[in-house]
């Protein structure tokens, strides 16, 4: 495989900073989470949803836009200018007190965690990559405790080392895990998101 062409990169960036500026959206990876919207038909049966590292809110106002009567607690590190009917934490998704502020807002139980999540990127891409797993291992051990019996979570990846034990181990805890593409998203990028449906290897008590 090819390194990524700078030409082609920057035209599709340009494309989707253009599309997000002419829409109102705040991230141009509001083009990623409606394209899987669409095509796994991510909110049938969803009505209360948990975002994890929704800043700026692109996502949010892609949520709010396909159904205005979500309810959703949007978290992130730095804040995020309001959108309604959202409640928002800030704070960061791996300190279990603000796990526990997500329980309380929630009422504990969700039908769908996103996660978007981007460490600040150092330079080094293996250490990037293994900030990037860490958040992502967070996003799945948080979903595998909110989410509903038949919930899903949808969460962005990067395949690099530890990826494939990672994987491995999400198959052990739910019922179906597929890693999808965007359009949106470069090809030639590592990045891809994994959709996780029905936790399972729960406590009899857990969540319905
Ligand atoms: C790519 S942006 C998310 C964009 C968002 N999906 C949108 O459409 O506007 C990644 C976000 O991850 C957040 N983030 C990174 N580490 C985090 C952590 N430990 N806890 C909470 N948020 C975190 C960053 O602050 C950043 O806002």
């Amino acid at each position: 495989m090819g390194r990524p062409r700078g030409g082609e990169k920057q035209r599709k960036k340009e494309h989707y900073y253009q599309a997000a500026k002419r829409h109102g959206y705040r991230s141009r990876s509001a083009y990623k989470l409606r394209q899987i919207a669409k095509d796994q038909k991510l909110l049938q049966g969803v009505d209360r949803v948990v975002e994890l590292c929704s800043s700026p809110g692109g996502w949010t106002q892609v949520l709010k836009e396909i159904d205005s009567s979500l309810q959703i607690v949007a978290v992130d590190l730095t804040t995020m200018p309001p959108l309604e009917g959202v409640k928002f934490i800030e704070g960061d998704i791996l300190d279990e007190k603000i796990i526990e502020r997500i329980e309380t807002l929630t009422g504990g139980t969700v039908d769908l965690v996103l996660s978007d999540c981007s460490p600040k990127v150092t330079g080094q891409w293996d250490l990037d990559v293994v900030r990037q797993l860490s958040l992502v291992e967070g996003t799945i051990s948080i979903a595998h405790r909110l989410l509903s019996n038949k919930g899903k979570v949808l969460t962005k990846v990067f395949q690099g080392p530890g990826f494939p034990e990672f994987l491995k181990s999400v198959r052990k805890k739910f019922n179906s895990v597929k890693l999808i593409k965007p359009d949106a998203s470069r090809k030639t990028s590592a990045e891809m998101y994994l959709l996780a449906i029905g936790p399972r290897g729960r406590s009899p008590h857990s969540v319905s």
